[in-house]
């Protein structure tokens, strides 16, 4: 892979910053699209403030930081600059149609040859790649959050995938430094269905009142050595992505993946996680976990 490539990220939220900013410090040209203008700033900002942390950590040097940030582009739409893109990742909100809308614009607007590839947590990717002209060069390309620090990235192949495109994701997930696995396509694939079902049990104990978050989280951390609990690791993910997820898992899986109604709650009172400071905990400013018990000493 040339480090030369233009890379277009569509989507500027949790996982659009993320993965721009990796791409930006791997040496690519990066254009970060998303509709919302409050969005792009606040991901711009963020994406200095990884690189800046980064040169401080000393993982990067100065010149590399300087080169990341010139070569990083912020759009409101996709436009002509995808006319010379090697790739693009959707990353937008988790909702069937409004991927499609984004990838059939850029199935118009890039070259034949370049692909267009999904960071979907669960939907399916020869679904999307159908309102493409480009089912070969369609494929998932899914990371996790936060993407600086989360190693894997998981390569899902449509039914129509080639393998020569397979063969470039690979390579582009070995640039940035993650490891990748590829799978065939299932709703979930193997991660967000794994992770889903038990954040969603979680849920189900904390609403029945078996034990407090707090209590929750750290059985899974001591017991079984997990890094964190299914509740933080949901406030992470956000609930609203999480919710939108098990809907389709449920459509698709059936009923073990029915969603716990108290998740359903939670997106209703706009309790969607660390994003927003509130989830089944609280969070500063600074995204740091304040002191408590979580949902139940509000609920
Ligand atoms: N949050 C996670 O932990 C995680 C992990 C892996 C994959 N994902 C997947 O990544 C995708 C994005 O998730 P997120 O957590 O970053 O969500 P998010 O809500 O933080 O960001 C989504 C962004 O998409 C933008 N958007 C919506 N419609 C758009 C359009 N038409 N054009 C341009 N931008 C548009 C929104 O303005 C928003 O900023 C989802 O498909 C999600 O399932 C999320």
């Amino acid at each position: 892979m040339s480090p030369n490539e233009k890379i277009v990220v569509v989507g500027a939220g949790l996982m659009g910053t993320g993965i721009a900013h990796g791409f930006a410090i791997s040496g690519y040209s990066v254009v970060l699209v998303d509709s919302d203008p409050r969005v792009l700033d606040k991901a711009v900002s963020q994406i200095g403030k990884l690189i800046a942390d980064g040169v401080k950590l000393g993982k990067i040097n100065e010149t590399v930081a300087k080169e990341a940030l010139g070569r990083l582009i912020s759009a409101p739409e996709l436009d002509s600059r995808l006319s010379d893109a090697a790739l693009l990742i959707e990353t937008a909100t988790e909702k069937l149609e409004v991927k499609q809308t984004i990838i059939r614009k850029a199935d118009e607007l890039m070259p034949v040859n370049a692909i267009i590839a999904t960071n979907t947590s669960a939907l399916s990717i020869s679904e999307l790649a159908a309102v493409t002209r480009r089912p070969t060069h369609f494929i998932g390309m899914h990371f996790f959050n936060p993407v600086h620090k989360m190693k894997l990235v998981e390569i899902i192949r449509g039914l129509e995938t080639s393998q020569a495109t397979v063969s470039r994701l690979q390579a582009w997930a070995a640039a940035l430094g993650k490891t990748s696995i590829v799978v065939n396509e299932a709703p979930g694939f193997t991660t967000s269905r794994m992770s889903a079902l038990m954040g969603n049990e979680a849920m189900y104990m904390l609403a029945e009142g078996v034990a407090t978050a707090e209590d929750i989280d750290t059985s899974m951390r001591l017991a079984f050595n997990f890094p964190m609990g299914p509740l933080e690791l949901g406030d992470m993910t956000g609930w609203d992505t999480r919710l939108s997820v098990l809907h389709y898992l449920h459509q698709t899986l059936g009923e073990k993946f029915r969603p716990c109604p108290l998740i359903l709650k939670m997106v209703k009172a706009g309790r969607y996680g660390r994003k927003v400071g509130r989830g089944v905990y609280e969070y500063d400013a600074d995204g740091q976990k304040l002191p408590g018990l979580g949902l139940r000493r509000i609920g």
